[in-house]
Parts: structure tokens; C-alpha cells; sequence
């Protein structure tokens, strides 16, 4: 086993209550779309009965191992997991026979092991190689996208998933650099070149924040993968199942909260006005945050919404 699998902790965010509002029939098949480190599917697992069953996913090779070899490996027979991102859970349950779940669980972002390992890419406080991926399998590291985008994609990469307001100082500032020979291959050659392109530091803010935010989000197509995870807990949550989803971001926790309040709404159709309402396929069960011990214990947790919804009878 890679020793990174398990040299690194998570804690967990939310643990509680996102385990109670997840998990209500002991007997149920349940969804950890997001494994990390196994926290939420550890309590999940006590919550269960031996009838029970947890399917659990993770895109990032090194949360598989940690699951499955060493002293973290989980060897409890109503346990699973898949190497596989959310995105693309409807045809992996499908491979298993599994079209109905009583609950998925999303525990958006990146754990604590993926951060606290420079190998990996994600962190401008420690310095190691521009990846960024949290699938090291596939894909483009961030690194390979900066060396190959031009300067108007990338000043909307950190535009729009970083709100930063500097995207085009920064993006030029990346080309002119790469043009001169010397393309940005580490995690400090880029928070060099951004502390120098954002001019006006917010407080308590590293300047790098927003820029590696954004080429994190744009590298693992998070969000493209966050509306495709919420569309497909439709069409697998069974009634009163319940999905659970805690973000990190507002742009992470807009999509989610607009896509609860879309399904909970029950629309009358423009075009045929006459026709009956489109059912609310959702009733939302509202928000949570983290209360005072949990960010004092825990600051990462600082920034963290839970948003629970149960699925009604309605058809997908
Ligand atoms: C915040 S951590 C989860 C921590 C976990 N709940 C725990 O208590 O240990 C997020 C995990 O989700 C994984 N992840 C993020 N996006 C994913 C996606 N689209 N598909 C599958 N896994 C994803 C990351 O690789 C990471 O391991």
C-alpha cells in the first residue's frame, strides 16, 4: 500500500448529524459517494442492522487503499467500496445490482490526507508537484492544463470557480512566464507568481487561496460532477430516502441549495398552464452548520453547510 494512504487523518466534519439525518431504517442500502477516510461510513456502520448494506465510492486511488489494506482497512461483510467518482454512480450501483439506496451521503471537497500531502498538489503551504487530481489515474494535473490553456481560459478558470478579481493579472502573468520558457510546475512557483499579480490582500487570506480553489474545482470538474451526483440521487433514492450533502464553498452549496429548492417546488408548466403542477420530487429537511465546539475543535469545519432532502413518491 502507498504509506500516504495512511499517514495522513481526517476529521470528520458533521459526523453526527449527517449520520442522523441520513441513515432511518437499520435494515436499508446505503451510499457514502464520498469515502475520504471513512468517518461517516464507520458510524453508518453502527447504525445498521445486520440486514443493512453501505456502498461506499471514492475517485481518489489512495482513499480505496486506505480502506482496503492496512490497519484502516475495513473488513465488515455489509461494506463495499468502488473506485469511481459520484458522478457516475448510477451506472456503478447498476454493475452491482443495485438500483434503489435509502440514503446517499456527500461530503463535497478534498480530505485532509489529499491537502497535508505536498506529493499530491492541493496545498500553497507546502511545496511539491502542480497536480491537483484526486483521481492521480486519469485526467490532466493542473500543471498540464496551465502549460497548455491560453491566457483567456485560464483567467476564467480562476474567474469563476476562484471569484477571484485578479484572474486576468494572474492568468497573464502565468503565460508571460510560460512564454519566457519557464511554465509553473509546482504548488510555491504558482503562489509566487500569484502573490505578485493579486494586488489587495483580504484579511487572513493567502493571496493563492482562490487561485488554487479554483484550478482544484476546474482540474476535478466539481461541480460538473456535484449537478450530475444530485441529478442521479433522484432517480436512485427510494421514498423517504434521504440525501445528504455538506459543501465547502458557495459556489458548491448555490448548486445544491437551488437544486433542493427546484425539486421541492411543485411548477406549474408555462407552456400548458392547464396541465397538472410537476410533482416536487423533494421535501427539504433544511440546513446545519457546524456549532461553536466543532470549529473551535475543528477549523476546517469553519466553512461547512449540511443540506438534507427525503425523495416523495413522485416519478423521476
Ligand atoms: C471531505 S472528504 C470526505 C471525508 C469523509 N466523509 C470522512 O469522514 O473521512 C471528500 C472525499 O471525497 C472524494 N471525492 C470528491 N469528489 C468526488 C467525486 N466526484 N467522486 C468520488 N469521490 C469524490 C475525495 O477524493 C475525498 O476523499
Amino acid at each position: 500500500m502507498s504509506t500516504a494512504a495512511n499517514d495522513y487523518l481526517h476529521t470528520t466534519v458533521l459526523l453526527h448529524e449527517a449520520v442522523d439525518a441520513l441513515v432511518t431504517d437499520p435494515d436499508g442500502t446505503y451510499v457514502d459517494g464520498t469515502y475520504g477516510r471513512g468517518g461517516h461510513s464507520r458510524l453508518i456502520l453502527e447504525r445498521l442492522s445486520d440486514k443493512g448494506r453501505l456502498l461506499a465510492i471514492d475517485r481518489d486511488p489512495q482513499a480505496i487503499a486506505a480502506a482496503t489494506t492496512g490497519a484502516t482497512r475495513v473488513t465488515d461483510p455489509r461494506f463495499s467500496i468502488h473506485h469511481t467518482s459520484f458522478g457516475q454512480i448510477v451506472p456503478t450501483l447498476a454493475a452491482l445490482g443495485v438500483s434503489k439506496v435509502d440514503g446517499l451521503l456527500l461530503d463535497l471537497g478534498v480530505s485532509s490526507p489529499q491537502i497535508d500531502d505536498p506529493e499530491r498538489g492541493f496545498s500553497f503551504r507546502f511545496d511539491g508537484p502542480l497536480d491537483m487530481r484526486m483521481d492521480t489515474t486519469r485526467g490532466e494535473s493542473a500543471a498540464e492544463f496551465l502549460a497548455r490553456a491560453d491566457e483567456r481560459h485560464i483567467a476564467e478558470v480562476i474567474r469563476d470557480y476562484g471569484e477571484e478579481r485578479f484572474a486576468i493579472q494572474v492568468a497573464k502573468a502565468l503565460v508571460a512566464r510560460r512564454e519566457g520558457g519557464n511554465p509553473v510546475r509546482t504548488t510555491r512557483e504558482l503562489s509566487d507568481v500569484v502573490a505578485r499579480a493579486v494586488k489587495t490582500r483580504e484579511p487572513g487570506q493567502d493571496p493563492a487561496t482562490r487561485t488554487f480553489q479554483a484550478l482544484r474545482i476546474f482540474v476535478n470538474a466539481e461541480l460538473e460532477e456535484l449537478e450530475q451526483g444530485l441529478k442521479s440521487a433522484l432517480d436512485l433514492l427510494d421514498v423517504g430516502g434521504r440525501l445528504v450533502v455538506i459543501s465547502f464553498h458557495s459556489l458548491e452549496d448555490r448548486i445544491v441549495k437551488t437544486f433542493i429548492a427546484r425539486e421541492s417546488k411543485s411548477e406549474v408548466d408555462r407552456r400548458a398552464p392547464f396541465a397538472e403542477p410537476k410533482p416536487m420530487r423533494l421535501v427539504s429537511l433544511g440546513r446545519v452548520k457546524p456549532g461553536e465546539t466543532e470549529v473551535r475543535a475543528n477549523p476546517r469545519s469553519r466553512s461547512a453547510v449540511m443540506r438534507v432532502a427525503e425523495r416523495t413518491e413522485a416519478a423521476a
